[in-house]
């Protein structure tokens, strides 16, 4: 059934956050058996930053929230609402957007995560936009945050190497009826390649134990190659199934905003959508992956640089464990 596409919500500030720790390829080098041009060369990542030791998800988190709602002109207690996607909150349970709460000092208003890896930052704000659709919040926070470094295996190198950390926000209000805001959001999830990007041991299926964590279970495992094919085909179809849905050309669009996982995923997208490079925002060099936070961290960059202007077409996509995936159309 056709969506009503008349924007009913509106990004109306965003912040974001990055550690100030810098781990570049030549740092890498010494730790694992790699190299500059390797990584370079297949990824497009330069750099990526790590948090500092007791720095938690949710103490980034709080910094972009905080500069989202500065830019909205805003306080914490405007907000109705909180949605986190991260798969790394603070602890197992509860999640980090009660901590942000907290943080924030507010009290009494919902506050959850979701868990959608790489695409959580575009279910949350699919989730926020229903609830100012609905009527039900005017308000709502939607965060991209995750702290991969503490689940990663230093040791080896077809994961380490690519992700980073990172928080990204944005605050959504109710639209204006001038034609801005969000357009639409399509969420997407296939579990055939569940196996192929998933942290095994530590949920309630496999107990961590010594074994386990000798054999790393309880880190990221990714099968690259699996995961790199299926990211091209499906961001490329879900982007394309938003611009045909909206009635929006590809030359239409200002600005695309895709999650940066691979500068040849990318690349790949961009060919296939026929939207030139130059109007993707990038920062996979300096940060990496950071999975849900690697979106808002872009759009806010590009906000705040002035690439993307008012009334700019954007279009978001990304895609994870899971498999999940989303796209998001807006007019900022
Ligand atoms: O954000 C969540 C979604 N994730 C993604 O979208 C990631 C998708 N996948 C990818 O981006 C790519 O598959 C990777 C970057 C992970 C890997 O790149 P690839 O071109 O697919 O490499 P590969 O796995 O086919 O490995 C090629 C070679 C192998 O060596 P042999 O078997 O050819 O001798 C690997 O062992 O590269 C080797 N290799 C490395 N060499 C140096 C793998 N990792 C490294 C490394 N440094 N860090």
């Amino acid at each position: 059934m056709p969506v009503d596409q008349t924007p009913k919500s509106r990004i109306v500030g965003t912040g974001a956050y990055v550690p100030e720790r810098v781990l570049s390829n030549l740092d890498l080098e010494k730790m694992v058996d790699t190299s500059d041009q390797w990584i370079r060369e297949r990824t497009g990542i330069r750099e990526r930053r790590i948090a500092r030791e007791g720095e938690a998800t949710s103490d980034m988190a709080l910094v972009a929230a905080q500069r989202a709602l500065d830019a909205a002109g805003l306080q914490p207690k405007d907000l109705d609402m909180i949605v986190v996607g991260t798969i790394t909150p603070d602890m197992p349970m509860p999640s980090c957007a009660a901590f942000l709460q907290r943080k924030l000092g507010i009290t009494d208003i919902p506050a959850f995560d979701v868990s959608a890896a790489c695409a959580g930052f575009l279910y949350a704000l699919s989730i926020g936009d229903q609830f100012i659709r609905s009527g039900m919040h005017r308000h709502v926070l939607v965060v991209g945050a995750e702290l991969l470094s503490r689940i990663l295996d230093w040791e080896e190198r077809t994961t380490c190497v690519l992700f980073g950390d990172g928080a990204g926000a944005a605050v959504l209000a109710p639209a204006n009826g001038d034609g801005r805001g969000v357009l639409s959001t399509k969420l997407h999830t296939d579990a055939t390649l569940i196996e192929s990007l998933c942290i095994r041991a530590g949920g309630s299926q496999e107990r961590i134990t010594p074994e386990s964590i000798r054999q790393k279970r309880d880190k990221v495992f990714m099968n690259g190659q699996d995961i790199f094919k299926v990211a091209v085909k499906n961001l490329t179809r879900a982007s394309a199934c938003a611009l045909t849905e909206a009635g929006i050309g590809a030359s239409d669009v200002r600005w695309v905003v895709p999650h940066q996982a691979n500068m040849r995923i990318i690349s790949q997208v961009a060919q296939r959508l026929d939207i030139p490079l130059e109007r993707f925002v990038l920062n996979i060099d300096r940060y990496g992956n950071t999975s849900s936070a690697s979106i808002p961290i872009a759009l806010d960059e590009a906000v705040r640089d002035g690439r993307i202007q008012p009334n700019d077409t954007v279009l978001m996509c990304a895609l994870g464990g899971g498999i999940s995936w989303a796209s998001a159309l807006i007019r900022l």
